[in-house]
């Protein structure tokens, strides 16, 4: 497995380019199901999740041509078997976002149902119910969620999800734009990329409003065809690097990002000390403040609040900042396992439950740590990034999956960071 090598203490100065967004480009891709026509995507990332994405639909008989490292041009004309298997959908859980494309256009679809990861069980409940709500039969047999709509194809209905389900919303507005009839999704998540992927859908032919709303409507068409589209850029990439010039105490241009995707990063990080200058609609200007950064608390929340795929790179800054901090992540039930790798570079944490307390500022110091998961490993990075002295981080695969290239990112701005590749004898 693949380590990074860090030697910390520099500050980060330059200029870095952000990536397409992971979590938009993964439902893009799989809305391009819904059509036997071609859908063009450009500014996807190229990371693991979206190899891992591409070889699904390829595996379910798509054509997908990559013209240029950041475009994939998907042609689901072919498409011979509904079925999501395991071992894809045990390394990816958003594999499941292939379950409602393949339900609404071919009326059937059988999907592994994903097992828990590092930071939670995950279940997939709400997005059954609601799609049974759309009248697909919906059984579990084998491990696999096998789901059938009656006279094959779905009638729009009036859904609630009882917990706002970002992938879980846009499963259902992806079944339901080929629904008979109107479909309302009531406290819908209101992520960036959901209203991204209501973009794509619109532009193929769907009829859907209120995206980025806790309400959305959408009225069922007999088809959908070609659409080309530009992925947003990745607002939780942003908030990384934001982080990584504010804990190292450099100066770094943040370029190709939307700082409307993030608002309460931004906020929560200036009310900690950090200067934060957005230059134009896609442009972030980072320093530290001079008095240094100073604690404040967070809770995690459905966007626009808090992300918690913001949580683990905040609790590294807050071992840098003067004070107490109570982080408390409302999300996930086990998104914590960052702050253990964090105390043993000398970080001052104390778990409780969904709470965790952070006193600074403390000394970070290199030490050998094991990345748990891909929010998790971008925590160790930055950690690593101010820490003196020598840091190993093991299982680096796992920030392989949402971050493109960080290694070379890192390093145009200053870092010292190498991958040490093991070969396997
Ligand atoms: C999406 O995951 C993101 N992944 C996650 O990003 C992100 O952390 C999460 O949303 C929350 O913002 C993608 O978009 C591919 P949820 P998702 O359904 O959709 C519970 C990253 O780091 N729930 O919004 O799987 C669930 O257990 C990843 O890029 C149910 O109980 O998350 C969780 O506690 C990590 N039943 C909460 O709701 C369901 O049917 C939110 O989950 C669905 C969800």
């Amino acid at each position: 497995m693949d380590k990074f090598l860090i030697r910390g203490g520099k500050p980060l100065n330059g200029t870095v380019k952000i990536s397409g967004a992971k979590n938009s480009a993964l439902p893009c891709l799989a809305a391009a199901l819904l059509t036997g026509e071609t859908v063009t995507l450009h500014n996807v990332p190229y990371v693991k999740d979206l190899i891992t994405q591409r070889r699904l639909l390829e595996d379910l008989g798509a054509t997908v041509l990559t013209p240029e490292l950041h475009t994939q041009k998907i042609k689901a004309a072919n498409i011979e078997i509904y079925e999501a298997p395991y071992e894809l959908v045990k390394t990816m859980r958003a594999s499941v976002l292939a379950l409602g494309p393949l339900l609404a256009r071919f009326g059937q679809a059988k999907v592994s149902l994903p097992g828990g990861c590092a930071i939670g069980t995950r279940p997939i409940d709400l997005h059954l119910k609601a799609f049974e709500r759309l009248g697909a039969t919906v059984s579990l047999e084998a491990g696999d969620v096998i789901a059938r709509a009656p006279k094959g194809r779905l009638t729009g209905a009036d859904t609630f999800f009882e917990k706002v389900s970002v992938t879980g919303t846009e499963n259902v507005m992806m079944a339901a734009s080929l629904a008979r009839g109107l479909t309302t999704i009531r406290n819908a998540a209101r992520e960036p990329e959901i209203e991204d992927l209501a973009e794509l859908l619109n532009k193929m032919g769907a009829k859907i409003s209120g995206a980025g709303t806790s309400e959305i409507e959408i009225e069922g068409v007999e088809d959908l065809g070609a659409a080309e589209h530009v992925i947003i850029p990745d607002r939780i990439e942003t908030g990384t690097f934001i982080v990584a010039a504010a804990i190292t105490g450099g100066e770094v241009e943040i370029e190709n990002c939307q700082p409307k995707h993030l608002q309460a990063v931004i906020e929560k990080l200036r009310e900690t000390g950090v200067e934060i200058e957005t230059r134009g609609a896609d442009k972030i200007f980072v320093k530290r403040g001079d008095p240094g950064l100073r604690s404040k608390d967070v809770t995690t929340e459905p966007h626009p609040l808090f992300p918690t795929d913001m949580q683990a790179q905040y609790m590294a800054l807050m071992t840098q900042a003067e004070g107490t901090a109570t982080i408390v992540e409302t999300i996930f039930e086990n998104r914590f396992m960052h702050a253990s790798e964090l105390v043993r570079m000398g970080a001052d944490i104390q778990i409780s439950g969904n709470t965790a307390i952070v006193k600074g500022k403390t000394k970070l110091t290199g030490a050998p740590v094991l990345a748990s998961d891909l929010r998790a490993s971008a925590s160790l990075v930055l950690a690593a990034l101010a820490a003196e002295g020598e840091t190993l981080i093991d299982r680096v695969y796992h920030i392989d999956r949402g971050y493109e290239t960080i290694v070379k990112k890192l390093s145009a701005i200053g870092a010292d960071i190498e991958r040490i590749t093991e070969n396997l004898k």
